[in-house]
């Protein structure tokens, strides 16, 4: 399949946070009549592949928009997708809905953390991360990636001694890690693993970035 990733495409008139003005002068308070670059990367600038916005049309072609189930072929894509491009065996009963990542993410503290519970994460790291454990009331504990060789490299000793303070219920696991792309090795899984096996700490494994890997069977997921 082609695609073009040279389209220029107006998104100044749709109500996105990327390029909205309204929003943009809410948001961070800047003039709005001089030009405005936007640089963020998880919202991308290129059209979709054409068989995604065929698909979208098509369901909305039948006008109305009710209720949905989730059906065999739903999973059945879900569980092909990871076998075709990432080697891995999904079990259907392991499929669990959400609506996005970081519904996954919030519904995960709530069912496995109660309020006031530590959480630690590895920064920088995306953002939300860091809101969501706030807004649930747990106690967020930042562990400090090692910036060496233009490479993020986790602390393990400071991680594990970090957990074992704050008596640490969750990791939130970035893999590829954002910012900085770090693909982690089977051996950081392994340490990460035997760390958190030792401490009782859930392990919540965002890995909504895979497919950017350049060999996708490279990528080692948790699962
Ligand atoms: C690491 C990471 N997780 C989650 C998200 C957001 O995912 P979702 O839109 O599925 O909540 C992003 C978006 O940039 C991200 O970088």
């Amino acid at each position: 399949m082609k695609y073009n990733f040279d389209i220029k495409i107006d998104r100044t008139k749709d109500n996105d946070m990327h390029w909205n003005k309204e929003y943009l002068s809410k948001k961070y308070n800047i003039d709005i009549n001089k030009p405005i670059y936007s640089f963020w990367m998880g919202d991308a600038d290129f059209p979709m592949p054409g068989n995604v916005i065929d698909a979208l049309k098509n369901r909305a072609g039948v006008g109305i928009f009710g209720y949905s189930f989730l059906s065999d072929n739903w999973y059945k894509s879900i569980v092909e997708w990871n076998k075709e491009f990432f080697n891995v065996d999904v079990k259907t009963e392991d499929i669990i809905y959400a609506q996005d990542t970081l519904i996954a993410l919030s519904n995960t503290i709530n069912a496995f953390t109660s309020k006031g519970d530590s959480i630690i994460v590895t920064t920088p790291v995306f953002g939300p991360f860091e809101d969501i454990v706030k807004n649930t009331d747990r106690s967020l504990i930042v562990n400090k990636l090692i910036y060496k060789n233009k490479k993020f490299e986790i602390d393990y000793k400071a991680f594990e001694e970090q957990i074992i303070k704050n008596k640490v219920k969750l990791f939130i696991f970035c893999n590829p890690h954002n910012p900085g792309g770090s693909v982690w090795k089977e051996s950081d899984l392994q340490k990460i693993l035997d760390i958190c096996k030792k401490h009782n700490v859930f392990i919540f494994s965002d890995e909504v970035h895979r497919d950017f890997v350049y060999n996708r069977k490279d990528f080692k997921s948790f699962y």
